[in-house]
């Protein structure tokens, strides 16, 4: 097969960024912890729901827009929180933000970013941007380091930038084993820093022998004595509505909403935590079943396709999030690379809305999708 010269789906970006990007970079990116079963997983489970579609249904007006924290959004994609997307594009959140801003794809930004809380929050500004600001979020991913001042410190600097929301991730108190980063000794390049931690600290990704320096970061940085009890402290930080990420059963998932939670991010964190974690998309349901209308439900992992939203959302999600292929878009073409991987998937969802009787996200309900056992 012929390298496309300009990817016509999300597949065909991932192809092709693999030429634009280090071996260090592509596996830290593309890789899942251990044998990578989660990670296959995610995508696999989405062939396991069929659609049902209805016919003869007016669907000549679509709307994908979707309301989340209470804010109409115009359409239901957010980007995942991902970190160091300067390995992927010199101008890495900066360009993901001006995309996800012209597009108004909520743009969650990684403690771990390359590029700092107040540079990507001016860089998602831009006034020459077709929507007006308030259809755009943009939200901030934390992890609770160790020093408790130092987490502090990051609360204030989001809130004080303009994010909207505090999006809490619970999955990682140790960093899953990722052994393509073991095997490169992952470190970030010389040059490439922690751009939100160096105005508080000199935390760096530093070489360890035999080791990721990221796993290594985590063991040393992070505190694995995180509980429900400190969403209390978090939330004590700002006014910012929090958002916990990293969800797969209902009992938590309504623990945290009791916590204070507005909403609630099903994820088996891309397949690189726990390796064997029930895929994303089939904890959905019983995360839905469980916690209602209390907190608005989104879901991240395997979403390729705009039928992999549409089977999201009638299986009760608002909203899903899109990681790894904003990655590809970033590593073949910067902030165009990743608009055109939104649009793409914006196209393929409102297709598939019309094909399947959608007019608009509220007319996507259960009866849309079933799930064929597997033997
Ligand atoms: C960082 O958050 C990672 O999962 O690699």
């Amino acid at each position: 097969m012929t390298t496309p010269i300009k990817p016509i789906n999300l597949f065909e970006y991932e192809t092709l960024a693999k030429q634009h990007l280090s071996q260090m970079a592509l596996d830290y990116y593309a890789s899942g912890s251990w044998d990578e079963i989660t990670l296959r997983d995610n995508r696999a489970a989405f062939e396991r729901y069929k659609l049902c579609p209805r016919m003869l249904v007016d669907v000549s007006q679509r709307d994908l827009s979707t309301k989340i924290l209470g804010q109409t959004l115009p359409l239901p994609i957010l980007i995942a929180p991902m970190a160091f997307q300067c390995l992927a594009h010199p101008e890495g959140e900066i360009a993901t933000a001006k995309a996800a801003a012209k597009l108004g794809s909520t743009m969650i930004l990684s403690t771990l970013a390359t590029k700092s809380i107040e540079e990507v929050a001016s860089a998602s500004q831009n006034p020459n941007y077709q929507l007006p600001i308030t259809n755009y979020q943009l939200w901030f991913q934390l992890y609770v380091h160790r020093d408790r001042g130092l987490t502090k410190a990051l609360v204030e600097r989001a809130y004080k930038a303009g994010y909207q929301a505090l999006c809490l991730t619970v999955d990682a108190p140790v960093l899953g084993k990722r052994e393509r980063d073991t095997r490169n000794q992952f470190v970030l390049p010389p040059g490439m820093e922690l751009a939100n931690l160096t105005t508080v600290s000199d935390l760096e990704i530093t070489y360890k022998p035999g080791e990721s320096g990221l796993f290594a970061y985590f063991l040393e940085q992070l505190n694995p004595g995180l509980t429900w009890k400190d969403l209390e402290w978090v939330q004590s930080l700002s006014p910012l509505p929090l958002v916990v990420k990293g969800i797969l059963r209902g009992d938590d998932a309504v623990r945290a909403v009791e916590c204070g939670a507005k909403a609630i991010i099903v994820s088996n964190h891309g397949g690189r935590q726990l390796d064997s974690a029930i895929a994303s998309i089939d904890a959905l349901s019983q995360i839905v079943a469980a916690v209602g209308d209390k907190a608005d439900i989104l879901v991240d992992g395997g979403i390729r396709r705009g039928t992999d939203i549409l089977k999201a959302l009638a299986l009760g999600a608002k909203a899903v999030l899109l990681g790894r292929p904003i990655l590809w878009g970033l590593a073949v073409g910067g902030e165009a690379g990743v608009q055109h991987v939104i649009e793409l998937l914006r196209a393929e969802l409102d297709l598939a809305m019309a094909l399947s009787g959608c007019a608009k996200l509220q007319d996507i309900d259960s009866s849309l999708v079933i799930r064929l056992s597997i033997n």
